[in-house]
């Protein structure tokens, strides 16, 4: 009997369009397809500003909604993150507010795999500890390992945005595996 797809879902931490972290997202879930029975989605984090006067007015906006829908049907979930001033972007935590004010909250329980592209040299490192403390309270599987953190992002990919580097590319296959057993 054919198994039902499972889903990935891809969340960035840039808007921008030419975003090196939604070229390094689109790579891996694009690995992930390869070689599991998957759909893929990539999820909108062009919401409005948190304000609680907006929840207690109008309600929490219907693209909150369907971002949290997004995550709670999703089987695991990749986020790559750029570092804005040595921590995670307000693009990203003002989509983890948001959704944190939907019950039941649906990270509870979810794979996740952290990834990161930044000019710096450290590729990020501080913005995916950030997240990783941002994510704490929602109860997620966070793994840890290895960290693909991508230094001097703008030289660091190719004309089809794809990671030059091997040692990255072999890092994302091995995060990849860590997220088999949830896609089987
Ligand atoms: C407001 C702002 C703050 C930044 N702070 C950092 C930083 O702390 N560390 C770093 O490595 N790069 C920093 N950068 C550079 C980003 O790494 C770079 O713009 C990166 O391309 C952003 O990710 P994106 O290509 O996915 O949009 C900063 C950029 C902006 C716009």
């Amino acid at each position: 009997m054919l198994k039902n797809k499972r889903i990935i879902l891809g969340i960035s931490g840039s808007l921008r369009a030419q975003s090196f972290n939604t070229h390094l997202l689109k790579f891996t879930l694009q690995r992930i397809a390869q070689n599991n029975n998957v759909t893929v989605k990539i999820a909108n984090l062009n919401l409005p500003l948190f304000n609680e006067d907006i929840e207690n007015s109008t309600g929490i906006p219907s693209n909150v909604l369907k971002l949290a829908e997004d995550i709670r049907g999703a089987d695991s979930v990749v986020i790559s993150t750029p570092e804005y001033n040595k921590n995670l972007p307000g693009v990203l935590k003002n989509a983890l507010d948001w959704v944190s004010r939907v019950k039941p909250q649906p990270w509870s329980g979810k794979p996740i795999i952290i990834m990161s592209a930044a000019s710096g040299q450290s590729g990020g490192e501080r913005a995916q500890n950030s997240l990783r403390l941002c994510l704490a309270p929602f109860d997620p599987i966070l793994y840890f390992s290895p960290e693909v953190a991508i230094p001097d992002a703008s030289n660091a990919f190719d004309r089809e945005n794809i990671p030059k580097s091997k040692i990255i590319r072999d890092k994302i296959e091995k995060q990849i595996s860590k997220l088999k057993a949830h896609l089987e």
